[in-house]
């Protein structure tokens, strides 16, 4: 079974329930406690991940058939440029000294990047089947310097001022509650379509594909220190993974059952991805 073993990880959680600090439960691993006066005792599932919602705030994120869709397709390395540009910004900026959190980790595809680099790294999504795959893919490398919990990235189960980075990969920003969770100079990376992502698929898709625009929920008040951009395009050889694309996208909800159609007989599909990595300072003393 796998168990918490990373001192820095522990030293960063706190109980979603009464706030107080975190510590193993001397019954093998298998389940953590608070230092609270109540001792809420929280279970690692089989898979080695632990349940750290906020009470009122369990279930929800992505289904499990998203979660299989986007494992399919991460797999298959379509988006590795985008996975090497973001590690190479964690490492550029980051401290291995303390702990990355990636913020709606989904399946942990990016999260083990940084990881394989030596950081400790804590994964908090709202979806357990994310958190559950994740947490497998972690154990069959054996990296033990990750776990992963349920938490919502509104409510997330850390101490003020705790985490020194946090990676926010395509999933919601939530500047407040990350400017509390980091330390006082944290670094927030934040990856983001760019205007002409997955432009190759909407043009397949919708009679008129308009361009992306910015993401509503970037940070306001934190100071921008770099900005990168990972433009390139890819061919998607096989229907299978064309639909694993789609599955992943916001696109899957939002398309008719007609316009999903048009891709139901295609074997292959070239696409722009196109991603911005921005790198933000807390700058919480200031
Ligand atoms: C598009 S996926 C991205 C996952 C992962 N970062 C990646 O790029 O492979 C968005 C993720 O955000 C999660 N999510 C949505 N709302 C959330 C919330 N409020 N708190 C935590 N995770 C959330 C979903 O469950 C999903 O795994
Ligand atoms: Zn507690």
């Amino acid at each position: 079974m796998r168990i918490l073993n990373d001192k820095k990880i522990l030293s960063v959680l706190r109980c979603p329930i009464c706030g107080s600090e975190m510590s193993i439960c001397q019954n093998g691993g298998a389940s953590m406690v608070c230092g609270g006066p109540r001792t809420h005792c929280f279970d690692l599932s089989s898979s080695g991940y632990v349940n750290l919602c906020a009470p009122k705030q369990s279930g929800g994120g992505d289904s499990k058939q998203a979660v299989r869709a986007r494992s399919e397709f991460l797999d298959m390395e379509y988006y590795r440029p985008v996975a090497d540009a973001l590690c190479d910004t964690v490492n550029e900026y980051c401290d291995k000294g303390s702990v990355v959190l990636d913020a709606g980790c989904g399946e942990g595809y990016y999260s083990l990047f940084p990881a394989r680099n030596g950081f400790s790294v804590l994964g908090a999504d709202l979806s357990k089947f994310a958190v559950e795959a994740a947490s497998k893919r972690a154990s069959r490398e054996s990296l033990e310097n990750t776990f992963f919990t349920t938490a919502s990235v509104f409510e997330l189960p850390v101490n003020d001022s705790s985490v020194g980075a946090i990676i926010n990969i395509f999933a919601p920003c939530a500047e407040p509650e990350f400017s509390r969770a980091m330390k006082d100079d944290g670094l927030l990376i934040v990856a983001w379509a760019g205007e002409r992502h997955l432009m190759g698929l909407k043009q397949t898709i919708y009679n008129t594909a308009h361009i992306n625009s910015e993401r509503a929920d970037l940070p306001k008040s934190m100071e921008v220190l770099h900005e990168r951009r990972v433009s390139y395009t890819i061919d998607v050889d096989s229907n299978e993974s064309i639909m694993s694309l789609f599955a992943m996208t916001p696109y899957y909800w939002r398309t008719s059952q007609t316009d999903g159609e048009k891709l139901k007989d295609l074997s292959s599909l070239t696409t722009e991805v196109d991603i911005i990595i921005s790198v933000y300072r807390n700058n919480k003393s200031n």
